[in-house]
């Protein structure tokens, strides 16, 4: 069995979506989630699912210590990023190398760096008229949305469609693909992963 820590910074429909898929999962269980924030969503939807969620500042995030104890002691094989919206520190990178994957509410290179999560993605996206967009799974690097891409899918945008229009789009693509791809990179590294 393989332990996975979700890191989410608001509402936590991905976190919820990814927990529910893994209960009674013979290879991944979902041991605990981290944020940067008390006050969002994610904490009442993952506890009531039974799963411990915790809060670091952005220092603990950014020097690395605390949180890598706190994925110590819930025995952590693998990190998924499901609207996390803090840098990840070198030191985490270090401790969990091509063990980190985050999903992109859009089709990267496009719309992707600094700044660029949530509705500023969708907004972008309208307002560059776009004619079609996605998400993008990808692994963590040093640089903001970089990492190598694992999977893309894709949607139509139309020319009436809002940026919420397009935020609920993009949410049924990631709740559909999500964790079907997070199980296949465990299963595919789990020789790797202690
Ligand atoms: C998701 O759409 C995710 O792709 C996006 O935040 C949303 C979180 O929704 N992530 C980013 O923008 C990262 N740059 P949720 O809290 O309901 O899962």
């Amino acid at each position: 069995m393989k332990n996975i820590a979700i890191f989410a910074s608001g509402s936590g429909t991905n976190a919820e979506n990814i927990i529910r898929y893994f209960i009674n999962n013979e290879t991944v269980n979902v041991a605990v989630v981290l944020s940067n924030n008390q006050k969002v969503g994610v904490h009442a939807r993952v506890n009531k699912l039974g799963v411990p969620s915790y809060v670091f500042t952005r220092d603990e995030f950014v020097e690395g210590t605390p949180v890598i104890n706190k994925l110590a002691e819930y025995k952590v094989d693998f990190i998924v990023l499901a609207g996390f919206m803090n840098k990840i520190s070198e030191a985490l990178l270090k401790a969990f190398p091509n063990r980190i994957i985050n999903i992109h509410p859009a089709l990267l290179p496009k719309h992707g760096g600094k700044g660029m999560f949530g509705m500023h993605v969708h907004k972008a996206v309208v307002a560059a008229g776009e004619k079609e967009t996605g998400i993008t799974i990808h692994y963590i690097n040093e640089e903001y949305d970089e990492g190598a891409v694992i999977f893309q899918a894709q949607c139509e945008v139309s020319p009436e469609d809002t940026p919420e229009d397009v935020a609920t789009k993009i949410h049924t693509l990631e709740y559909a693909h999500f964790p079907h791809v997070i199980e296949e990179v465990i299963k595919k590294n789990i020789k790797k992963l202690k």
